[in-house]
């Protein structure tokens, strides 16, 4: 793409440039691609920090053969979404938080980062230059893909000498096919997505390559995703592919907790501090798969999946059904609360979104 202004700033030319809504069956979003207009982009210079970054038209980008990221997995990505609010303003949530989290992964990965307001600075511009796209309310939402790779050239393995910051954004709706009604996962009891000490505690992209086989199999055979255990014991609970899990057992509700191997979610530590406002237990530990058979609801969290209900596990071929297929109160009252909450449609205690 071309560059369409130097010193990109929240400046309204964007905002009225793109006033308008796009064009689009806005009734019927899902979870997939859809080029928008612009790309945020910035790169790190020698010293390992970032300059100034621009809008670009959305379009391909330019990488050497030798870069990082396509020989050597050096690559993390977040996800954030933009919801409008009524009447018509635009709301981030947590953005500081993906900000927080990316740089962990980069210290992980030992790749250079943005500062916290390099990367809040380029998801606003972002943004605001694909207003456009940001669904109407109660439609979906924007979501947010910023994207950290290892852009400089390298042969033998070692760290790259640059990063790229990208931020590109897509319209959505529902991430399972399933809409808002409940999913069926599939406990995986052959492959592991994490080990300790590895990488499966951040969002590195190959965390996400590595889950497809088994995600591909379960698909095959009617299951919506898999749910993976931990690679020691074989029987504690750890995620699902792209999202964290949740079991409600009478007024408690369990979380696997954050030791390494899981993604540290943000939907999952916003859900855990709204669930507790509200008077649940909320329990973060080893969650064995005996306690997921027995639970009275279960639910998986994310950013892209919100919050969605599950209505049957199988394991080892047996299969157990929740809330009679239907959505659990719990699921249905932290799905509100939060949404809510996202969509500017209920006070914001937790001073969690922030308005453009
Ligand atoms: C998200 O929920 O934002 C993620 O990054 C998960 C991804 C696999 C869609």
């Amino acid at each position: 793409g071309s560059p369409v202004k130097r010193d990109a700033t929240l400046s309204d030319t964007y905002v009225t440039e793109t006033s308008e809504l796009a064009d689009l069956d806005w009734d019927n979003l899902g979870f997939g691609f859809q080029p928008t207009d612009y790309m945020y982009f910035m790169k790190s210079t020698k010293d390992g920090f970032f300059s100034k970054g621009e809008l670009q038209r959305f379009g391909n980008i330019e990488l050497n053969p030798s870069a990082g990221v396509l020989n050597y997995g050096q690559g993390l990505f977040e996800g954030l979404k933009a919801y409008r609010k009524q009447d018509g303003s635009i709301l981030l949530f947590r953005p500081e938080e993906n900000a927080l989290r990316m740089q962990m992964g980069a210290e992980r990965m030992c790749m250079h980062a943005p500062t916290v307001e390099q990367f809040v600075e380029g998801v606003k511009i972002a943004v605001l230059a694909n207003k456009r796209w940001v669904p109407p309310m109660g439609k979906g939402s924007l979501y947010i893909r910023p994207l950290l790779m290892g852009s400089g050239a390298v042969l033998g393995l070692a760290p790259a000498p640059e990063y790229t910051f990208l931020v590109y954004v897509c319209p959505v709706g529902n991430y399972f096919k399933e809409g808002l009604a409940p999913i069926n996962l599939v406990v995986e009891t052959e492959v592991h997505r994490a080990t300790p000490g590895g990488t499966g505690g951040v969002k590195t992209i190959g965390n996400y390559a590595s889950v497809l086989k088994a995600q591909t199999a379960a698909k095959a055979k009617g299951y919506t995703d898999v749910l993976y255990l931990d690679s020691i014991h074989k029987k504690y609970l750890e995620e699902v592919s792209s999202c964290n899990l949740f079991i409600v057992k009478d007024n408690t509700i369990l979380t696997p907790a954050v030791e390494g191997t899981i993604l540290p979610g943000i939907t999952r530590k916003s859900i855990i501090d709204v669930a507790r406002s509200q008077g649940f237990k909320v329990e973060e530990r080893l969650v064995s798969v005996e306690e997921l058979l027995d639970a009275d609801e279960v639910f998986c969290t994310g950013t892209a999946v919100v919050v969605s209900p599950v209505g049957s596990i199988t394991y080892h071929g047996e299969r157990v059904t929740y809330g009679n297929n239907g959505v659990g109160i719990v699921s249905q009252q932290l799905y509100a609360s939060l949404t809510r909450l996202q969509m500017g449609l209920t006070e914001d205690k937790m001073n969690w979104t922030m308005e453009l």
